[in-house]
């Protein structure tokens, strides 16, 4: 299981959540970018980000929770490992393609309560699905378990290649479901960073 570490809850407190992450054995650093328009929230513009690539020595999980795809072409330029953008957001595969030829993993999110099916026409194009198992905008939400029917199907129908991934409300009892459901990776924020130590909290989801 790869595990993807959240700083949202620590924007305060950036630099020291940036070190205990670099100390600990988590796989990314995922960053959450708001724009206020796609969510109630407005969170790591870039400068932020391109301090925090300087400063990290962990891969680069950028999600953007953002409506213009110009600013998803915009974060695409830090080239982080992985840039997911929301599904929701987007009606041909033209994004994807174009963040794809920069050499970045293209990951779709999508919310709760978008459907299934509004992913099928990309899933031959991207690296990644990212399930959101809250409404997206802000960490420490309770994990939102109808979601995993949705993994499941995805699972069952798609390629080994193809990576899971499930954020939100992610925790060392909502983990197990994730796993049966077929996730391979897991986005967790606050049930890792409210820890001293990152460590402990990361295994536990191993
Ligand atoms: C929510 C974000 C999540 C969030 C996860 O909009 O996409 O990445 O920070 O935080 P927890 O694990 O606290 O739910
Ligand atoms: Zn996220």
């Amino acid at each position: 299981m790869k595990v993807s570490v959240s700083v949202l809850k620590e924007y305060d407190n950036m630099d020291l959540a940036i070190k205990k992450v670099n100390e600990s054995s988590a796989d990314f650093l995922h960053i959450d970018v708001m724009d206020g328009k796609f969510v109630n929230n407005e969170k790591f513009p870039i400068e932020v980000v391109k301090k925090i690539k300087n400063l990290t020595t962990k891969m680069l999980d950028v999600h953007l929770m953002v409506k213009s795809q110009e600013t998803v072409k915009q974060y695409a330029r830090l080239m982080p490992e992985i840039l997911t953008f929301h599904v929701e957001i987007i009606n041909d595969n033209s994004l994807i393609k174009y963040v794809r030829s920069l050499g970045i993993k293209v990951g779709l999110a999508i919310n709760p309560e978008t459907n299934l099916n509004i992913l099928i026409p990309y899933i031959n194009d991207i690296d990644l699905v990212l399930f959101m198992s809250v409404n997206p905008g802000f960490g420490g939400q309770e994990f939102k378990k109808e979601v995993l029917d949705k993994v499941r199907k995805l699972r069952s129908a798609s390629s080994d290649k193809l990576i899971i991934s499930i954020d939100g409300g992610i925790n060392d009892v909502t983990i197990d479901d994730c796993k049966k459901a077929g996730c391979n990776m897991v986005v967790s924020g606050s049930y890792i960073t409210n820890s001293n130590n990152y460590d402990e909290k990361i295994s536990k989801l191993r």
